[in-house]
Protein backbone atom coordinates (compact mmCIF):
# COMPACT_ATOMS: atom_id res chain seq x y z
CA UNK A 1 0.00 0.00 0.00
CA UNK A 2 1.28 3.48 -1.08
CA UNK A 3 1.06 6.37 2.00
CA UNK A 4 -0.66 8.43 -0.24
CA UNK A 5 -3.62 8.42 -2.62
CA UNK A 6 -3.82 11.06 -4.87
CA UNK A 7 -6.76 11.25 -7.37
CA UNK A 8 -5.78 13.36 -10.32
CA UNK A 9 -8.28 14.78 -12.19
CA UNK A 10 -6.64 16.73 -15.70
CA UNK A 11 -10.24 17.82 -16.83
CA UNK A 12 -10.25 19.80 -20.64
CA UNK A 13 -7.53 21.08 -22.78
CA UNK A 14 -4.14 22.02 -21.33
CA UNK A 15 -5.37 20.62 -18.19
CA UNK A 16 -4.03 17.35 -20.05
CA UNK A 17 -1.05 18.78 -20.74
CA UNK A 18 0.00 19.95 -17.50
CA UNK A 19 -0.71 16.98 -15.73
CA UNK A 20 1.32 14.69 -18.04
CA UNK A 21 4.20 17.20 -16.66
CA UNK A 22 3.30 16.87 -13.46
CA UNK A 23 3.79 13.26 -13.01
CA UNK A 24 7.31 13.26 -14.56
CA UNK A 25 7.98 15.53 -11.71
CA UNK A 26 5.77 13.50 -9.19
CA UNK A 27 8.15 10.37 -10.61
CA UNK A 28 11.53 11.91 -9.92
CA UNK A 29 10.33 12.75 -6.45
CA UNK A 30 9.79 9.72 -5.84
CA UNK A 31 6.95 9.90 -3.71
CA UNK A 32 5.07 7.17 -2.26
CA UNK A 33 1.56 7.83 -3.36
CA UNK A 34 -1.19 5.59 -5.54
CA UNK A 35 -2.50 8.17 -8.26
CA UNK A 36 -6.18 7.60 -9.75
CA UNK A 37 -7.58 9.39 -12.53
CA UNK A 38 -11.11 10.68 -12.53
CA UNK A 39 -13.52 12.70 -14.73
CA UNK A 40 -14.58 16.07 -14.88
CA UNK A 41 -15.20 19.17 -17.27
CA UNK A 42 -17.29 19.85 -20.39
CA UNK A 43 -17.26 16.78 -22.26
CA UNK A 44 -18.89 14.73 -19.19
CA UNK A 45 -21.59 18.28 -19.45
CA UNK A 46 -21.96 17.60 -23.04
CA UNK A 47 -22.34 13.26 -22.58
CA UNK A 48 -23.82 13.22 -19.12
CA UNK A 49 -25.49 16.59 -18.24
CA UNK A 50 -22.84 16.62 -15.09
CA UNK A 51 -19.67 18.31 -15.96
CA UNK A 52 -18.41 16.79 -12.14
CA UNK A 53 -20.41 13.46 -11.85
CA UNK A 54 -21.39 11.56 -8.59
CA UNK A 55 -18.28 8.96 -8.86
CA UNK A 56 -15.29 11.72 -9.06
CA UNK A 57 -17.02 13.08 -5.67
CA UNK A 58 -16.69 9.65 -4.01
CA UNK A 59 -13.41 9.37 -5.73
CA UNK A 60 -12.45 12.46 -3.87
CA UNK A 61 -13.73 11.11 -0.89
CA UNK A 62 -11.63 7.89 -0.82
CA UNK A 63 -8.22 9.91 -1.52
CA UNK A 64 -6.15 12.21 0.91
CA UNK A 65 -6.25 15.00 -1.53
CA UNK A 66 -6.59 15.95 -5.56
CA UNK A 67 -4.12 17.18 -8.17
CA UNK A 68 -6.43 19.34 -10.60
CA UNK A 69 -6.04 20.30 -14.68
CA UNK A 70 -8.38 22.82 -15.79
CA UNK A 71 -11.69 22.86 -17.43
CA UNK A 72 -13.47 24.28 -20.08
CA UNK A 73 -16.47 26.34 -19.25
CA UNK A 74 -18.88 28.38 -21.64
CA UNK A 75 -22.18 30.60 -20.90
CA UNK A 76 -25.80 29.71 -20.14
CA UNK A 77 -26.72 29.68 -23.96
CA UNK A 78 -23.91 27.74 -25.25
CA UNK A 79 -23.98 25.07 -22.69
CA UNK A 80 -27.27 24.24 -23.40
CA UNK A 81 -26.59 23.97 -26.91
CA UNK A 82 -23.52 21.71 -26.94
CA UNK A 83 -25.69 19.13 -24.59
CA UNK A 84 -26.40 15.82 -26.02
CA UNK A 85 -29.87 16.23 -27.73
CA UNK A 86 -31.15 13.46 -25.60
CA UNK A 87 -30.36 15.41 -22.37
CA UNK A 88 -32.31 18.73 -23.97
CA UNK A 89 -35.20 20.09 -22.41
CA UNK A 90 -34.69 17.55 -19.51
CA UNK A 91 -33.71 20.44 -17.10
CA UNK A 92 -29.64 20.19 -16.81
CA UNK A 93 -28.50 23.43 -15.73
CA UNK A 94 -24.53 23.60 -16.61
CA UNK A 95 -22.78 24.65 -13.01
CA UNK A 96 -19.03 25.45 -12.30
CA UNK A 97 -17.54 21.98 -11.52
CA UNK A 98 -14.58 24.10 -9.69
CA UNK A 99 -16.94 25.80 -7.94
CA UNK A 100 -19.45 23.34 -7.37
CA UNK A 101 -16.13 21.07 -5.67
CA UNK A 102 -14.95 23.94 -3.31
CA UNK A 103 -18.32 24.10 -1.87
CA UNK A 104 -19.27 20.49 -1.51
CA UNK A 105 -15.53 19.50 -0.03
CA UNK A 106 -15.72 22.37 2.08
CA UNK A 107 -12.72 24.00 0.77
CA UNK A 108 -13.09 27.03 2.62
CA UNK A 109 -9.08 28.37 2.14
CA UNK A 110 -7.67 29.67 -1.70
CA UNK A 111 -4.19 30.47 -1.32
CA UNK A 112 -2.61 31.80 -4.12
CA UNK A 113 1.61 32.40 -3.57
CA UNK A 114 2.66 35.37 -6.41
CA UNK A 115 6.48 34.92 -6.04
CA UNK A 116 8.95 36.55 -8.60
CA UNK A 117 11.43 33.75 -9.12
CA UNK A 118 15.24 35.50 -10.32
CA UNK A 119 15.47 35.31 -14.19
CA UNK A 120 11.84 35.29 -14.88
CA UNK A 121 12.21 37.85 -17.92
CA UNK A 122 8.28 38.30 -17.48
CA UNK A 123 8.44 39.31 -13.66
CA UNK A 124 7.27 43.23 -13.38
CA UNK A 125 10.28 43.36 -10.18
CA UNK A 126 12.12 40.61 -8.92
CA UNK A 127 11.44 41.83 -5.26
CA UNK A 128 7.81 40.36 -5.47
CA UNK A 129 6.65 37.71 -3.03
CA UNK A 130 3.29 37.97 -1.97
CA UNK A 131 0.58 35.76 -0.77
CA UNK A 132 -3.34 36.14 -1.16
CA UNK A 133 -5.83 34.21 0.62
CA UNK A 134 -9.10 34.14 -0.78
CA UNK A 135 -12.36 32.94 0.70
CA UNK A 136 -13.31 30.08 -1.23
CA UNK A 137 -17.04 29.36 -0.57
CA UNK A 138 -19.03 32.01 -0.48
CA UNK A 139 -19.86 36.16 -1.61
CA UNK A 140 -21.00 36.93 -4.79
CA UNK A 141 -19.68 33.51 -6.11
CA UNK A 142 -22.24 31.54 -3.50
CA UNK A 143 -24.38 31.19 -6.77
CA UNK A 144 -27.66 32.48 -5.59
CA UNK A 145 -28.83 34.12 -8.28
CA UNK A 146 -32.13 34.84 -10.20
CA UNK A 147 -33.39 36.37 -13.24
CA UNK A 148 -36.01 36.90 -14.28
CA UNK A 149 -36.49 37.80 -10.30
CA UNK A 150 -39.65 35.95 -8.64
CA UNK A 151 -42.09 37.38 -7.29
CA UNK A 152 -41.66 36.31 -3.55
CA UNK A 153 -37.66 37.84 -3.62
CA UNK A 154 -38.65 41.12 -4.70
CA UNK A 155 -41.17 41.68 -2.21
CA UNK A 156 -38.89 40.33 0.57
CA UNK A 157 -36.33 42.83 -1.05
CA UNK A 158 -39.25 45.78 -0.65
CA UNK A 159 -38.18 45.78 3.18
CA UNK A 160 -35.06 48.18 2.14
CA UNK A 161 -35.77 51.57 1.76
CA UNK A 162 -33.17 51.74 -1.80
CA UNK A 163 -35.55 48.58 -3.45
CA UNK A 164 -38.13 51.30 -4.31
CA UNK A 165 -35.90 52.63 -7.24
CA UNK A 166 -36.69 49.64 -8.80
CA UNK A 167 -40.41 48.96 -7.84
CA UNK A 168 -41.52 49.91 -11.61
CA UNK A 169 -38.99 47.88 -13.74
CA UNK A 170 -40.41 44.46 -14.80
CA UNK A 171 -39.18 41.55 -13.23
CA UNK A 172 -37.69 40.65 -16.47
CA UNK A 173 -35.64 43.09 -16.85
CA UNK A 174 -33.51 42.47 -13.40
CA UNK A 175 -31.33 40.11 -12.71
CA UNK A 176 -30.22 39.42 -9.00
CA UNK A 177 -27.21 37.54 -8.06
CA UNK A 178 -26.37 37.29 -3.98
CA UNK A 179 -23.45 38.01 -2.11
CA UNK A 180 -23.45 36.48 1.03
CA UNK A 181 -20.25 36.66 4.23
CA UNK A 182 -20.49 34.40 7.21
CA UNK A 183 -19.19 35.23 10.38
CA UNK A 184 -17.28 31.97 10.63
CA UNK A 185 -16.44 31.91 6.50
CA UNK A 186 -14.60 35.15 7.29
CA UNK A 187 -12.97 34.59 10.61
CA UNK A 188 -11.62 31.41 8.63
CA UNK A 189 -9.91 33.40 5.90
CA UNK A 190 -8.43 35.74 7.91
CA UNK A 191 -7.58 33.33 10.82
CA UNK A 192 -5.67 31.45 7.59
CA UNK A 193 -3.71 34.52 6.68
CA UNK A 194 -2.84 35.60 9.86
CA UNK A 195 -1.42 31.84 11.26
CA UNK A 196 0.08 32.23 7.84
CA UNK A 197 2.04 35.43 8.72
CA UNK A 198 2.91 34.17 11.75
CA UNK A 199 4.27 30.86 10.35
CA UNK A 200 6.68 32.91 7.98
CA UNK A 201 7.14 35.58 10.19
CA UNK A 202 5.16 38.20 7.72
CA UNK A 203 5.20 41.62 8.55
CA UNK A 204 1.99 42.35 7.70
CA UNK A 205 -2.00 41.38 6.98
CA UNK A 206 -3.47 43.63 4.36
CA UNK A 207 -7.68 43.38 4.12
CA UNK A 208 -8.97 43.98 1.18
CA UNK A 209 -12.40 44.69 0.74
CA UNK A 210 -14.58 47.88 -0.22
CA UNK A 211 -16.21 48.91 3.41
CA UNK A 212 -16.88 52.53 2.30
CA UNK A 213 -19.38 51.18 -0.64
CA UNK A 214 -20.60 47.85 0.15
CA UNK A 215 -21.25 48.40 4.06
CA UNK A 216 -22.64 45.44 4.92
CA UNK A 217 -20.67 42.08 3.52
CA UNK A 218 -16.93 43.93 3.20
CA UNK A 219 -17.92 45.75 6.50
CA UNK A 220 -17.91 42.19 8.11
CA UNK A 221 -14.58 41.12 7.12
CA UNK A 222 -13.16 44.51 8.09
CA UNK A 223 -14.78 44.13 11.75
CA UNK A 224 -13.68 40.42 12.14
CA UNK A 225 -10.38 41.29 10.64
CA UNK A 226 -10.02 44.24 13.57
CA UNK A 227 -10.39 41.24 16.18
CA UNK A 228 -8.60 38.57 14.43
CA UNK A 229 -5.76 41.17 14.45
CA UNK A 230 -6.13 41.56 18.16
CA UNK A 231 -4.41 37.72 18.73
CA UNK A 232 -1.14 39.03 16.35
CA UNK A 233 -0.02 41.36 18.24
CA UNK A 234 3.52 41.53 16.03
CA UNK A 235 1.76 41.28 12.32
CA UNK A 236 0.40 44.86 11.33
CA UNK A 237 -2.77 44.85 9.81
CA UNK A 238 -3.63 46.87 6.97
CA UNK A 239 -6.95 47.79 5.73
CA UNK A 240 -7.41 48.56 1.65
CA UNK A 241 -10.15 48.81 -0.68
CA UNK A 242 -9.91 46.70 -4.14
CA UNK A 243 -9.71 49.50 -6.31
CA UNK A 244 -7.09 50.53 -4.64
CA UNK A 245 -5.19 47.67 -4.00
CA UNK A 246 -5.06 47.03 -7.84
CA UNK A 247 -2.64 50.60 -8.15
CA UNK A 248 -0.82 49.75 -5.35
CA UNK A 249 -0.26 45.73 -6.54
CA UNK A 250 1.17 47.74 -9.71
CA UNK A 251 3.24 50.28 -8.12
CA UNK A 252 4.73 48.84 -4.94
CA UNK A 253 4.34 45.35 -4.98
CA UNK A 254 7.16 44.43 -3.12
CA UNK A 255 5.34 46.38 0.37
CA UNK A 256 2.67 43.65 0.77
CA UNK A 257 3.10 39.97 2.05
CA UNK A 258 -0.02 38.39 2.78
CA UNK A 259 -3.41 39.72 1.17
CA UNK A 260 -6.67 38.03 2.58
CA UNK A 261 -10.15 39.06 0.54
CA UNK A 262 -13.52 37.83 -0.40
CA UNK A 263 -14.21 35.23 -3.30
CA UNK A 264 -14.66 37.81 -6.14
CA UNK A 265 -12.16 40.47 -5.04
CA UNK A 266 -9.51 37.83 -4.28
CA UNK A 267 -10.32 35.97 -7.38
CA UNK A 268 -9.42 39.64 -9.10
CA UNK A 269 -6.14 40.54 -7.67
CA UNK A 270 -5.07 37.05 -7.55
CA UNK A 271 -4.95 37.74 -11.52
CA UNK A 272 -3.42 40.66 -11.23
CA UNK A 273 -0.97 39.31 -9.01
CA UNK A 274 -0.22 36.84 -11.04
CA UNK A 275 0.62 38.62 -13.62
CA UNK A 276 3.27 40.26 -11.81
CA UNK A 277 5.33 37.18 -11.60
CA UNK A 278 4.54 35.97 -15.26
CA UNK A 279 1.18 35.28 -15.64
CA UNK A 280 -0.74 32.59 -15.60
CA UNK A 281 1.69 29.80 -16.69
CA UNK A 282 3.53 31.02 -13.35
CA UNK A 283 0.16 30.78 -11.32
CA UNK A 284 -0.23 28.23 -8.64
CA UNK A 285 -3.43 27.56 -5.84
CA UNK A 286 -4.48 25.18 -2.92
CA UNK A 287 -7.92 24.70 -2.34
CA UNK A 288 -7.82 23.84 1.41
CA UNK A 289 -10.50 22.79 3.86
CA UNK A 290 -10.57 20.88 7.40
CA UNK A 291 -10.41 17.93 6.24
CA UNK A 292 -9.78 17.93 2.64
CA UNK A 293 -7.29 20.15 -0.37
CA UNK A 294 -7.51 20.50 -3.57
CA UNK A 295 -4.01 22.30 -5.98
CA UNK A 296 -4.43 23.44 -9.26
CA UNK A 297 -2.70 25.92 -11.75
CA UNK A 298 -5.00 28.94 -11.62
CA UNK A 299 -5.05 29.18 -15.79
CA UNK A 300 -8.53 27.46 -17.75
CA UNK A 301 -8.10 24.83 -20.62
CA UNK A 302 -6.72 27.50 -23.26
CA UNK A 303 -8.63 25.54 -25.76
CA UNK A 304 -6.55 27.14 -28.72
CA UNK A 305 -3.47 25.15 -27.19
CA UNK A 306 -5.20 21.57 -26.21
CA UNK A 307 -2.47 18.96 -26.50
CA UNK A 308 0.37 20.45 -28.08
CA UNK A 309 2.37 20.28 -24.87
CA UNK A 310 3.02 24.01 -25.74
CA UNK A 311 2.20 25.85 -22.33
CA UNK A 312 4.01 26.40 -19.19
CA UNK A 313 3.70 23.75 -16.69
CA UNK A 314 4.81 25.68 -14.06
CA UNK A 315 1.62 26.82 -12.44
CA UNK A 316 1.06 23.23 -12.41
CA UNK A 317 4.15 22.20 -10.52
CA UNK A 318 4.66 24.87 -8.14
CA UNK A 319 0.61 23.36 -7.43
CA UNK A 320 2.16 19.95 -7.05
CA UNK A 321 4.89 21.95 -4.09
CA UNK A 322 1.83 23.15 -2.53
CA UNK A 323 0.25 19.93 -2.48
CA UNK A 324 3.46 18.13 -1.11
CA UNK A 325 3.49 21.00 1.72
CA UNK A 326 0.09 20.03 2.97
CA UNK A 327 1.11 16.59 3.08
CA UNK A 328 3.53 17.20 5.13
CA UNK A 329 6.61 16.56 2.68
CA UNK A 330 8.01 19.22 3.37
CA UNK A 331 11.94 18.50 2.09
CA UNK A 332 10.43 17.09 -1.54
CA UNK A 333 8.37 20.79 -1.68
CA UNK A 334 11.76 22.72 -1.16
CA UNK A 335 13.08 19.92 -3.38
CA UNK A 336 10.76 21.09 -6.32
CA UNK A 337 10.92 24.30 -5.81
CA UNK A 338 14.09 24.68 -6.04
CA UNK A 339 14.64 22.69 -9.02
CA UNK A 340 12.05 25.41 -10.72
CA UNK A 341 13.32 28.23 -9.44
CA UNK A 342 17.17 27.09 -10.98
CA UNK A 343 15.35 26.35 -14.05
CA UNK A 344 14.14 30.06 -14.06
CA UNK A 345 17.29 31.45 -13.62
CA UNK A 346 19.60 29.24 -16.11
CA UNK A 347 16.51 29.95 -18.76
CA UNK A 348 17.89 27.72 -21.46
CA UNK A 349 14.50 24.83 -22.02
CA UNK A 350 11.56 27.97 -21.74
CA UNK A 351 8.17 27.49 -23.29
CA UNK A 352 6.56 29.95 -25.40
CA UNK A 353 5.32 32.59 -22.88
CA UNK A 354 9.02 33.07 -22.18
CA UNK A 355 10.18 33.41 -25.77
CA UNK A 356 11.15 29.85 -25.70
CA UNK A 357 10.12 27.05 -27.90
CA UNK A 358 10.60 23.69 -25.13
CA UNK A 359 7.09 21.88 -24.64
CA UNK A 360 5.70 21.39 -21.42
CA UNK A 361 7.44 17.87 -21.06
CA UNK A 362 10.79 19.48 -21.51
CA UNK A 363 10.47 21.60 -19.12
CA UNK A 364 9.53 19.15 -16.75
CA UNK A 365 12.48 16.80 -17.49
CA UNK A 366 14.78 19.64 -17.03
CA UNK A 367 13.06 20.12 -13.35
CA UNK A 368 13.12 16.45 -12.97
CA UNK A 369 17.03 16.58 -13.62
CA UNK A 370 18.01 18.95 -11.10
CA UNK A 371 15.31 16.90 -8.86
CA UNK A 372 17.33 13.65 -9.03
P1 LIG B 1 -7.04 30.37 -20.04
O1 LIG B 1 -6.34 30.50 -18.75
O2 LIG B 1 -7.43 29.02 -20.45
O3 LIG B 1 -6.09 30.94 -21.20
C1 LIG B 1 -5.91 32.29 -21.51
C2 LIG B 1 -4.59 32.49 -22.20
O4 LIG B 1 -3.57 32.52 -21.22
C3 LIG B 1 -4.19 31.36 -23.13
O5 LIG B 1 -4.70 31.52 -24.40
C4 LIG B 1 -2.70 31.47 -23.11
O6 LIG B 1 -2.30 32.50 -23.98
C5 LIG B 1 -2.42 31.88 -21.69
N1 LIG B 1 -2.11 30.74 -20.82
C6 LIG B 1 -2.95 30.06 -20.01
N2 LIG B 1 -2.29 29.10 -19.35
C7 LIG B 1 -1.01 29.18 -19.77
C8 LIG B 1 0.17 28.43 -19.46
N3 LIG B 1 0.15 27.42 -18.57
N4 LIG B 1 1.30 28.77 -20.06
C9 LIG B 1 1.34 29.77 -20.95
N5 LIG B 1 0.29 30.52 -21.29
C10 LIG B 1 -0.89 30.21 -20.70
O7 LIG B 1 -8.30 31.35 -20.00
P2 LIG B 1 -9.49 31.54 -21.03
O8 LIG B 1 -8.99 31.48 -22.43
O9 LIG B 1 -10.18 32.75 -20.57
O10 LIG B 1 -10.47 30.34 -20.79
C11 LIG B 1 -10.43 29.10 -21.50
C12 LIG B 1 -11.38 28.15 -20.80
O11 LIG B 1 -10.89 27.82 -19.50
C13 LIG B 1 -12.78 28.73 -20.60
O12 LIG B 1 -13.71 27.73 -20.90
C14 LIG B 1 -12.80 29.12 -19.14
O13 LIG B 1 -14.10 29.07 -18.61
C15 LIG B 1 -11.92 28.05 -18.54
N6 LIG B 1 -11.27 28.42 -17.26
C16 LIG B 1 -11.12 27.42 -16.36
C17 LIG B 1 -10.46 27.64 -15.17
C18 LIG B 1 -10.24 26.48 -14.26
O14 LIG B 1 -10.31 25.35 -14.71
N7 LIG B 1 -9.94 26.68 -13.00
C19 LIG B 1 -9.93 28.96 -14.82
C20 LIG B 1 -10.07 29.93 -15.87
C21 LIG B 1 -10.74 29.66 -17.05
MG1 LIG C 1 -9.68 33.52 -11.63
Amino acid sequence: MSKYKIACLPGDGIGNDVMDAAMIILEALNLDAEYINGDIGWEFWKQEGNPLPDRTIELLKNTDCCLFGAITSKPKEEALKELNPSLQDKGFTYYSPIVRLRQTLKLHTNMRPCKAYPGNPLNHRDDIDLVIFRENTEGLYVGIEFHPIPNGIKDALTVHPKMKAFMDTDLNDMALSCRIFTRGACQSILRAAFEYARKFKKPSVTVVEKPNVIRETSGLMIREGREMAKKYPEIELWETNVDAMCMWLLKNPQNYSVLVSSNMFGDIISDLSAQLVGGLGFASSANIGDEYALFEPTHGSAPKYAGQYKVNPTAMLLSVKLMLDYLGENELASKLENSIASVIKEGKVKTYDLGGNNTSLEIAEEIAKKIR
